[in-house]
């Protein structure tokens, strides 16, 4: 609808929400330099996930780094018990809403279970659909020296890629289960040794999943990308966290490291239970008539 004369889009008083909106995106846009640049700095990198264009805009203008679209929208969206079944399609479906709305933060995708596993060239045209058609910058994988041709080719076709170590969750059967890793000194040694590789593969960025604090700390110190932890202590250098996880909406089961900054889930329920006994008591819609 056209503006009415005297109305003014510019003038026009704005809400607290509209003007972080509008400020964040004065900010301009989260680049992998910028991510270089903090670990050098000391500042922490701050990273959420996010699924759909409404959080995507809510987390956005509170100035995140990295929105992550992580393949956990298997499980915290649509209902799986796994990522595994999560397919290209959901993940592009996903991203595209999220990089619709986004204007500060750096978008990440993840390449869900068999999309960069099975040949380079398949990791290259799915990676590249990520970017070209769902509108990440950069695609997130799983696993260490077992992807570094996959890795190695991306980087080298200008596509970013953020590693992830420690608790796979795509291999949660090998796994045995959610469990944490790298307990042992061998397996801590493994780990460390897959994030020097992906270090000098060219990854921009390293999340660390579940894994002692002291291995992660060790790790940080040794690897020039940035590592994100989730799960993995303090010493990391930055933080990521599954939105349904941090806002109260996963339901019963939360991963023990995972703290709550909302009770979304709660104050939904409460709603939706007060919207009912209105709409059964005729009080909805009776004041829309006022
Ligand atoms: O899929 C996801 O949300 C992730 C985070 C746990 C890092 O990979």
């Amino acid at each position: 609808m056209a503006a009415a004369a005297g109305d003014n889009p510019e003038t026009r008083p704005r809400s607290a929400t509209m003007k972080k909106i509008m400020a964040v995106g004065q900010r301009g846009r989260v680049r992998i330099r910028d991510l270089k640049e903090k670990k050098a700095r000391g500042e922490k990198i701050a990273m959420l996930t996010a699924y759909d264009a409404a959080f995507a805009r809510l987390l956005d203008a509170a100035a995140l780094d990295v929105l992550l679209v992580g393949d956990s929208l298997g499980m915290v969206v649509l209902g799986y018990e796994t990522t595994i079944p999560v397919t290209l399609d959901d993940m592009l479906h996903h991203t595209k809403a999220v990089a619709r709305v986004t204007r500060h933060a750096l978008v990440v995708a993840d390449m869900p279970f068999l999309t960069y596993q099975v040949s380079v060239p398949d990791a290259v045209r799915n990676a590249g659909r990520l970017i070209q058609e769902g509108g990440a910058a950069a695609v997130k994988i799983e696993g260490g020296r077992a992807v570094l041709d996959v890795v190695e080719r991306l980087v080298s076709v200008g596509i970013p890629v953020m590693g992830h170590l420690g608790l796979l969750p795509q291999s949660v059967h090998q796994l045995s289960g959610f469990r944490k890793q790298a307990m042992t000194a061998d397996a801590a040694e493994r780990l460390m040794d897959d994030a020097v590789a992906l270090d000098q593969a060219g990854v921009f960025a390293i999340v660390l999943e579940s894994i002692p604090d002291e291995v992660a700390a060790a790790v940080t110190e040794r690897v020039s990308a940035p590592t994100i932890g989730i799960g993995a202590g303090p010493g990391c250098d930055g933080q990521v966290l599954v939105c349904h996880d941090a806002f109260g909406l996963a339901g019963e089961y939360s991963p023990p490291f995972a703290r709550r900054y909302a009770q979304l889930g709660e104050l939904i329920s409460a709603a939706a239970r007060e919207y009912v006994e209105e709409v059964r008591s005729g009080a909805f819609a009776a004041h829309a008539l006022k």
